[in-house]
């Protein structure tokens, strides 16, 4: 957009220019004006004026001519046409051609300060709106999202080639895996990011709650029903509603939403009227839903359809690449959030943290961290602060392999390569007593370089 209070006056009328600087000089305005149509353009380029206002008859270029130059680099700049009274054709010409407004002469110089006053304000809300969409863009898309892993990487690939579709998207992954966050990235990096995103928690809401809840309801549906209710379907149209929790949702919902899915309509409760909407749905669970099906408790024909795409993200403790870059995101998020002054986590903090089971996954960890600046006192953070769960685990190894005096570090390698060189390096059986995926077992051999003596 152009520079905010510069307004570029156009016309030949050299007199006309002269009154009307002096007449808008009160506005705290930034007032160019120029008599020569050829300047007009090159003034337009140096200055990005946000409002130009431009006579229609000129020597040489006329002000449409202007006005289309000026529109083909920037559409977002308003252009207001003088037209001299009674020449309704050229009005209705300039505005089919994109100004923004047309004032008949002679100059109602009131007009004019009133229809800037208007243009900068509807400029410096559309620029606030673009704001706030680029901090909505980078809080829920890819910038707080952290991890290196493979399994990670192939999560943000699957999302960035799924985002510019309208296909329903199934996230699946145990609780605090971040299903949530992948649904919002998934919205604010689609062409619908600029319309509504609804989320519902069906976990949350009753069998009798939630059908209402999905498609609204008319005045006395039911008793308790006093007004009128638009559901989130209606709320959601043209946007994408995120079903969370879905594997929570009676088979009686189930039928109903396999029918908007297929038909894209329905009906409110107690509505006759069919009403028709556009919108992506995303849903996730941390059930199985492919078991649900076969035990009976899920549809089938819903579970296809809400399926079209998987989007799996992995439980944290098979993909432990990522752990020391999630400590460091969210030491940073918390010390700023905080005013605290750490360093940085010291090494025996970090390998305890590496080698814990994280059944509570990323939240667990962004809890775990939180709580350590918080316990922190001085500018490293030590295993001191880690949380007693977490410290006991470690320690519980440690007790295992009695070995008291041992590092973390040193207690985890020596019980890999003694259970390792025990299966005879048949690596399924060593993950499996290790209770750990063959996954993270090769990168721990790696990790603690241990190498299969040749
Ligand atoms: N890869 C990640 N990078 C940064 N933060 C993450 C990541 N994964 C999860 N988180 C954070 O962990 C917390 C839990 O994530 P989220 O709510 O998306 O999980 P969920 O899978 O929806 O959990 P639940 O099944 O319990 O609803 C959030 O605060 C989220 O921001
Ligand atoms: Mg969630």
């Amino acid at each position: 957009m152009g520079c905010q209070n510069t307004v570029l006056i156009v016309d030949d009328d050299e007199r006309l220019l002269e009154m009307m600087e002096e007449m808008l000089s009160g506005k705290n305005l930034r007032i160019l004006t120029t008599s020569d149509s050829l300047e007009a353009f090159e003034l337009y380029l140096t200055e990005k004026p946000c409002v130009v206002f431009c006579d229609y008859v000129m020597p040489n270029m006329n002000g449409i001519e202007i006005m289309q130059k000026i529109l083909q680099h920037n559409p977002q700049v308003a252009v207001v046409i003088f037209t001299g009274a009674g020449t309704v054709t050229n009005a209705v010409e300039a505005m089919k051609k994109g100004a923004y407004d047309y004032i008949t002469k002679p100059m109602d110089i009131a007009k004019m300060s009133v229809l800037i006053d208007r243009i900068l304000e509807t400029q410096a809300i559309r620029q606030e709106k673009e704001v706030l969409q680029q901090q909505l863009d980078q809080l829920y898309g890819f910038e707080n999202f952290v991890g290196n892993s493979e399994q990670i990487q192939h999560v943000f690939q699957q999302i960035q080639r799924v985002a510019s579709s309208d296909s329903t998207v199934l996230i699946s992954g145990e609780s605090g895996t971040g299903k949530e966050l992948v649904a919002n990235a998934i919205h604010y990096s689609s062409s619908r990011k600029g319309k509504s995103f609804i989320k519902v928690n069906c976990a949350a809401l009753s069998e009798n709650l939630i059908e209402s809840e999905l498609f609204g309801h008319e005045k006395g549906a039911f008793t308790s029903a006093i007004s009128k209710r638009i559901g989130r379907f209606e709320l959601a149209n043209n946007g994408t509603l995120f079903l969370d929790e879905i594997g929570d949702i009676p088979p009686s919902t189930q039928i109903k939403l396999l029918r908007v899915l297929e038909a894209k309509e329905f009906e409110r409760l107690g509505g006759n009227d069919t009403i028709k909407v556009d919108v992506r749905l995303l849903t996730a669970t941390n059930k199985n839903l492919h078991k649900a099906v076969k035990d009976g408790t899920f549809r089938e024909d819903l579970y296809f359809r809400l399926n079209v795409i998987n989007i799996h993200i992995a439980p944290l403790r098979e993909r432990p690449s990522d752990i020391s870059l999630l400590v460091h995101y969210f030491l940073e998020k918390y010390t700023s959030q905080m005013n605290k002054r750490i360093h940085r986590i010291s090494n025996n903090a970090m390998l305890i943290l590496e080698s814990y089971n994280w059944p509570g996954n990323v939240r667990e960890l962004e809890n775990a961290i939180e709580r350590a600046v918080v316990y922190c006192q001085g500018n490293v953070l030590t295993e001191e602060d880690l949380p007693p769960n977490i410290k006991a685990e470690a320690e519980g190894v440690k007790l295992t392999l009695n070995l008291p005096s041992y590092s973390l570090y040193g207690a985890e390698k020596l019980l890999i390569e003694k259970v390792v060189k025990q299966s005879n390096w048949n690596l399924k059986q060593a993950a499996a007593t290790l209770g750990i995926s063959r996954g993270t077992l090769y990168s721990k051999l790696d990790k603690y370089k241990i190498k299969k003596p040749k």
